[in-house]
């Protein structure tokens, strides 16, 4: 067993420790950098208990504090969290001053990150956990351990996002089918689907109302996870657009892809020079978002003056002020 916590709170010059539960009783290393690096100092401890305490007694580390690590790999540093060695080891003609790390089952040669003098805060996050030796740790706890992963991210003064490689684009025609099933899948779980909604998408494509730059999906690892769809309709006197459809994948509901759609469908469109957003849904998720009934605008639905579910956001402060009359929206 292997476990890292950062002491970064104490005044002390240890930033790191680590606990190594090894086949002849427990280490404990120490080091003045959260630098992935040899350490300062190692002590030896009977078992693990011993090592706990100490490290909450001198650096007020707490059992929740811990990050579990792998174990290290056979003739790698023990203090080291990622795979390194001094080259030749293995073959017991070491080289102390050349060193190697394994990557993807290769050995190569490697420069110790402690030879970076760089401030934290000066470094991209991925040069956080890569100099911290976090990287590996970081890609499996997003997979397996969310609690993990936000420990590391916390540790390193990075923000949590639930899928750091989401990423929104402009749908493509050739997404049109793989879009078609989500939309299909999505709609079935609500109770008010008439189930044509991916028929609906198809159709708007097709009119000149359908504004490309503002079809947008949502995709994680190659999959597309959701989508919005902002299109063009005379509001009253104005042309402004209509939001409809949003969908998200059922198997991501309640991961924030449904926010990260609707604010940049609204950056985009801004960005276009549109200046509201009008939809027909419901007010207990738009208003989240911004989004109030349009009739607090003087802008009525006409089947209904004063339906809740007809709302608005306006992109640009002040711009519905000027703008009354009637929509017909579903
Ligand atoms: C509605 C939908 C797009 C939300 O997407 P999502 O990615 O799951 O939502 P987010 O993660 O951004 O937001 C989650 C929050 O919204 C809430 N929420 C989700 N759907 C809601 C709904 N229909 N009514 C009220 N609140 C809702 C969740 O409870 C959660 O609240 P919390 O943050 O306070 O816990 C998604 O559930 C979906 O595709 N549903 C089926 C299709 C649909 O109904 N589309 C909208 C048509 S108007």
């Amino acid at each position: 067993m292997r476990k890292i916590a950062f002491t970064a709170n104490n005044n002390k010059c240890i930033k790191k420790i680590m606990i190594y539960e090894s086949n002849n009783g427990t280490y404990l290393f120490g080091y003045d950098t959260i630098f992935d690096c040899n350490c300062l100092w190692d002590n030896w401890y009977e078992n693990v208990e011993q090592a706990e305490k100490c490290c909450y007694d001198d650096y007020n580390i707490k059992p929740n504090d811990w990050i579990y690590i792998s174990e290290p790999h056979d003739f790698c540093n023990l203090d080291y969290i990622m795979p390194v060695r001094i080259k030749g080891r293995d073959k017991r003609q070491p080289e102390f001053d050349q060193w190697e790390i394994l990557v993807n089952d290769n050995w190569t040669a490697f420069s110790p990150p402690y030879e970076d003098k760089r401030e934290l805060s000066t470094l991209t996050d991925n040069e956080r956990l890569f100099l911290t030796g976090l990287t590996n740790e970081f890609e499996k706890a997003k997979k397996q351990d969310n609690q993990k992963a936000k420990k590391i991210l916390a540790a390193l003064n990075l923000e949590f996002s639930e899928h750091p490689t989401l990423t929104i684009r402009k749908e493509t025609p050739s997404d049109y089918a793989e879009v078609y099933d989500m939309v299909k899948n999505s709609f079935a779980t609500t109770d008010y689907s008439d189930g044509t909604e991916q028929d609906y998408l198809n159709e708007i494509r097709n009119k000149d109302t359908f504004i490309p730059e503002l079809s947008l999906v949502a995709v994680l690892e190659d999959k597309i996870v959701g989508q919005i769809v902002l299109y063009k309709m005379q509001i009253a006197d104005e042309v402004q657009l209509v939001l409809s459809p949003l969908s998200v994948h059922p198997d991501y509901f309640g991961q924030g892809i449904g926010a990260s759609l609707i604010e940049e469908g609204c950056r985009r469109a801004l960005a276009l020079g549109y200046k509201a957003v009008f939809l027909c849904g419901s007010p207990a998720y738009y208003e989240r978002f911004g989004f109030v009934p349009t009739y607090e605008h003087e802008i009525y639905h006409k089947k209904n003056k004063t339906a809740k579910w007809c709302m608005v956001k306006e992109l640009e402060e002040g711009y519905l002020s000027g703008v009354q009359g009637f929509i017909d929206i579903e």
